[in-house]
């Protein structure tokens, strides 16, 4: 048996703000920000949160495949940002949405968040321990931004993208690629758990999202092309038989990048960056749930997905509609 997603949701926070209101609260411009990303503008969150977008992405991938929350038996959430250290995001969305016979559990792999949580459901539902898994990466990103660092904090965005994932004897996941790379883990990072034990006098001052741009720009543009490539093989096909490749929306130029280096058109990698931002595990759902909606994935077509990021790490899969 394989496993097929039968349903995409997603949420954005209400608020959207542009490159030009940025530009009137730092020192940075549109022209600036388009140029260089081809972000022009994100959604950020006031009261929303994770688990709240989380379980609205949910509610909306279910109503699309069909489904309630009885029939889920695995909720598995990607985030770094999940609102509280306990209970976790994914057991928070399964009180909100009533999910009462799932097993629920968050995941981190940053922006490959999403893709791990992916595999880790394929790998659940292949074993017969669970038949239907909802899938969700999910960030609130804002909140752990340095809004005084202009490279970083203009380049994300929140929200969250969910789908239903279930056991299925025809097409579905055909292949996955993960990877991950410890050494280079301060090219992305943000550290802001101190130690608060009373043996130690630590700074109790919040770290916030530090990034090497430059170093993430040279890591994606390798690792990413080589992970679908090996995916692509790995399902028997070859570069040319796949309609759409989902990526992380990271950067257009990043996108642009990886196009030319598979020898692909760009028209095959549809792009919710310049609305959406980067959102991290979120990312990946957020655009299949559009192109779901849009009526661009029709049966049958084959969709190779890939999320990459902090950790270092990256996460690929190829699948049939
Ligand atoms: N507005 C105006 N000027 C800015 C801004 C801003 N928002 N941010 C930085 N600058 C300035 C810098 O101060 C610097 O000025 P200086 O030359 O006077 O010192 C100049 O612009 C160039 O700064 P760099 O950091 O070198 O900018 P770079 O050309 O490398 O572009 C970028 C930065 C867009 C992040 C680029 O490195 C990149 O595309 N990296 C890929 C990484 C990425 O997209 N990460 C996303 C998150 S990670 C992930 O999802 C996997």
């Amino acid at each position: 048996m394989g496993t097929r997603i039968i349903g995409t949701g997603s949420c954005l926070p209400e608020t959207v703000v542009t490159n030009d209101d940025l530009s009137r609260i730092m020192d940075t411009s549109d022209e600036w920000i388009s140029s260089r990303t081809g972000i022009r503008q994100r959604h950020l969150v006031r009261e929303e949160t994770t688990a709240g977008m989380s379980a609205e992405a949910a509610r909306r991938a279910m109503d699309n495949a069909g489904i309630t929350a009885q029939d889920i038996d695995l909720i598995i959430v990607g985030t770094v940002t999940a609102d509280h250290v306990l209970p976790s995001c994914a057991c928070e969305v399964q009180a909100a949405i009533g999910a009462e016979h799932a097993v629920a559990f968050d995941i981190n792999a940053a922006c490959s968040g999403f893709m791990f949580a992916l595999n880790i459901a394929h790998a659940y539902l292949q074993t017969g321990t669970y038949k239907t898994a909802l899938v969700i990466g999910a960030e609130t990103l804002s909140k752990i931004m340095d809004w005084n660092d202009r490279s970083t904090c203009v380049l994300f965005g929140d929200g969250a993208g969910a789908v239903v994932l279930q056991l299925s004897s025809q097409g579905g996941v055909l292949a996955f690629d993960q990877g991950s790379d410890g050494v280079k883990g301060g090219v992305l990072s943000c550290v802001n758990r101190t130690n608060n034990n009373p043996l130690v006098e630590t700074s109790k001052e919040l770290g916030y999202v530090h990034m090497d741009g430059q170093e993430v720009y040279r890591f994606a543009v390798t690792t990413v092309p080589a992970s679908v490539i090996r995916t692509v093989r790995a399902a028997g096909l070859s570069v040319e038989d796949i309609d759409y490749f989902a990526l992380h929306q990271a950067n257009v130029r990043i996108l642009q990048a990886v196009a030319k280096r598979l020898k692909a058109p760009e028209d095959k990698f549809p792009i919710s960056l310049d609305r959406c931002g980067n959102i991290s595990a979120a990312s990946v759902p957020i655009l299949l749930d559009e192109m779901n909606r849009k009526g661009l994935l029709k049966p049958g077509m084959k969709i190779a997905m890939s999320g990459f990021g902090g950790g270092l790490t990256w996460a690929s899969a190829v699948l049939e509609w």
